[in-house]
């Protein structure tokens, strides 16, 4: 037979480990997960937009927008920023890629992958920092 002390610890220390469980069964999946912008949104960007947002490409011809780089994407287009950090529904940048606009990016070319537009959406809604 098992001493009662011993009954009373095993079942504290289930019901611990069956609140641990519950607790990270319960946060939203991926909820706190951090969007880096050089491991995530730059393979994106360069795979996607470099083509034509580098130097003597059309989109950098035409926008003034250089993607080869996190301060280029920061200084956005000739008319100004495209990038509102924390805000991904005023971000032209988002506007663009979600086909929330007229003019699409990238331009005449397959849209981006959900998944990929929701990696940028999160990185600028976590505030577009150079991670
Ligand atoms: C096939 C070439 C091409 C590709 C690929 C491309 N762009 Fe462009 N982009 C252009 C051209 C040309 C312009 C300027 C004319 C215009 O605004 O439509 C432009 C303009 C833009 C502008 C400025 C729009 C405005 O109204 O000021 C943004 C922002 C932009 N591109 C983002 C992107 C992003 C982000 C990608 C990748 C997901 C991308 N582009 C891929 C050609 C391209």
């Amino acid at each position: 037979m098992i001493p009662k002390k011993q009954t009373a610890a095993l079942f504290t220390g289930f019901l611990s480990a069956s609140i641990l469980a519950a607790a990270s069964w319960s946060s939203p999946a991926g909820a706190a997960e951090e969007v880096s912008f050089k491991l995530d949104v730059f393979p994106i960007l360069a795979s996607r937009c470099v083509s034509c947002h580098g130097p003597g490409g059309t989109g950098y011809k035409e926008s003034g927008l250089d993607l080869t780089s996190y301060e280029g994407l920061m200084k956005g287009t000739k008319h100004g920023p495209i990038v509102v950090p924390g805000d991904p529904l005023t971000s032209n940048l988002d506007v663009l890629i979600e086909g929330r606009a007229q003019v699409q990016m990238p331009h005449d070319q397959r849209p981006l992958l959900k998944c990929q537009q929701n990696i940028i959406r999160n990185w600028v809604k976590q505030g577009a920092k150079n991670n």
